[in-house]
């Protein structure tokens, strides 16, 4: 193969077939087709505008970019490894299509400053797709929550039943975390969006080119001060990377939780056949595979941040073809966390919840021991230490006896202390522990619907 044509004037040789193989980015840069055209018009314009370049010729590559546009769309354009990147195919069929005008294209501009212009309008897409997805699981949490304000289950610490909760208050957490990570993205989308066009090579360019014209054509609020910053930052892609691996976090917590849910041996949700999958040996199975897969795939977006860091780290200012690996980590990552949020908003619309199982669960364990010992303090005046001991021996006593706290008898309970009255009994219930948690952020049935009122409002 001869050298480049876009690139190889100084070269009398080929590329290796080796560097055929690791040089070109194209099978995966093809995505910032959109993005790489844009760009490639708002320059032109503004060259033309200069004065740097003739109208005319402006006028000719806008026509070939468009009709490029064209291509792509219909899936007739022939995307070629040999010229190695989404820009030099671009530019090498503007060639073909508008002439020798195509050559005044990349006046004022470098493969470096283009790319990175092209990446953060793409990732800003994504911070606004993730933001989408994020809402629409809200939204799904947030009606799971309307219709279980009542419906009590165990909490847990240490994966022991702890205290009684709703199941709305449950969901509502989750709700809360999912808000968080699309205020991270909308956090990081404010501030990669600086233009890094114009920067050239690294050291800016000799011709009178306007920068602040290509940046709000563009939709960037300022073109970004430092050239040399501008080609070599990619701490915009590793934000977006840490907001996905976050919210992925979240999503395998929630896939998890899903998991056991599901699971016989708790049953407090039932995903119905479309979002369950079979054995193909044990006929019984009803199996939370995207609930799985969705926990599975958070390590991959962990690796997607982790990659992109360890590539940018240790790397001399500017650009590097080192930073030709940051695309792939971005768009697998972003991949995986629209089609996790998808499926997890769908399973999350699917579910039902079993308030029976939750129930029976929550009641097993004495958690409303806690409300034992609290009405020692409020109603007899210990001090919550000895009200602690006093609450521990009860429950030990109706363990004996294989009694919920509620079904012990007064008289045992006078046993261990006798200043106890009847007045206890009525707040060792399920329903009556939950209704007490009225403190700000508390399961009170009271508590949380005043929060599903604020959600409902948030989210319109
Ligand atoms: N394909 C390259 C990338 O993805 C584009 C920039 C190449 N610049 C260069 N000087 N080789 O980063």
């Amino acid at each position: 193969m001869v050298s480049n044509k876009m690139w190889g004037g100084r070269f009398e040789g080929g590329p290796a077939k080796i560097m055929e193989e690791i040089t070109p980015s194209i099978d995966f840069d093809k995505r910032l087709a959109e993005q790489d055209l844009a760009g490639s018009r708002a320059h032109t314009r503004m060259l033309a505008a200069q004065g740097i370049i003739a109208k005319e010729d402006a006028d000719a590559i806008l026509r070939g970019l468009d009709a490029i546009g064209q291509e792509i769309a219909e899936g007739k354009f022939i995307f070629k490894r040999a010229l190695e990147d989404i820009h030099l195919n671009i530019e090498a069929r503007l060639a073909e299509i508008a002439g020798p005008a195509a050559g005044r294209l990349h006046t004022a501009r470098s493969r470096n400053d283009q790319v990175v212009t092209d990446f953060r309008m793409w990732i800003r897409e994504a911070c606004d797709r993730a933001e989408q997805g994020l809402r629409a699981l809200q939204g799904a949490l947030l009606a799971q929550a309307e219709r279980h304000t009542t419906t009590v289950m165990p909490g847990f610490t240490h994966m022991q039943s702890a205290q009684p909760i709703t199941f709305a208050h449950h969901c509502l957490a989750y709700v809360e975390m999912f808000t968080r990570d699309a205020g991270r993205f909308a956090d990081g989308r404010k501030r990669l969006n600086e233009c890094p066009l114009g920067a050239a090579a690294l050291a800016g360019t000799s011709f009178p080119i306007d920068r602040d014209v290509t940046a709000k054509a563009l939709g960037f609020a300022r073109p970004m001060r430092n050239s040399l910053d501008a080609v070599s930052a990619r701490d915009f892609a590793l934000e977006y990377l840490a907001a996905a691996a976050i919210a992925a976090t979240h999503l395998s917590r929630l896939a998890g939780e899903l998991v056991q849910w599901c699971s016989p041996g708790f049953g407090f949700v039932r995903l119905s056949d479309a979002f369950t999958t079979g054995s193909s040996i044990m006929p019984q199975k009803r199996n939370p595979d995207a609930a799985e897969l969705i926990r599975g795939k958070t390590g991959r977006v962990l690796g997607d941040f982790v990659a992109l860091a360890t590539g940018v780290k240790g790397l001399v200012l500017a650009y590097g073809s080192d930073l030709q690996e940051d695309k792939e980590r971005v768009f697998d990552a972003a991949d995986t966390l629209e089609l996790s949020l998808a499926a997890m908003a769908a399973m999350i619309a699917d579910l039902k919840a079993n308030p029976d199982a939750m129930r029976a669960a929550a009641t097993a364990g004495y958690p409303t021991a806690t409300d034992l010992a609290d009405w020692l303090v409020r109603a007899l005046k210990k001090p919550f230490r000895e009200a602690h001991h006093i609450a521990g021996s009860i429950v030990k006593r109706a363990e004996e006896l294989k009694v919920d706290l509620d079904k012990l008898p007064l008289a045992e309970m006078q046993k261990i202390e006798p200043a106890i009255t009847q007045d206890v009994i009525a707040i060792l219930s399920l329903d009556a522990s939950v209704a007490s948690r009225m403190s700000y952020g508390g399961t009170a049935p009271d508590r949380v619907r005043e929060q599903i009122v604020f959600w409902r409002e948030k989210l319109k």
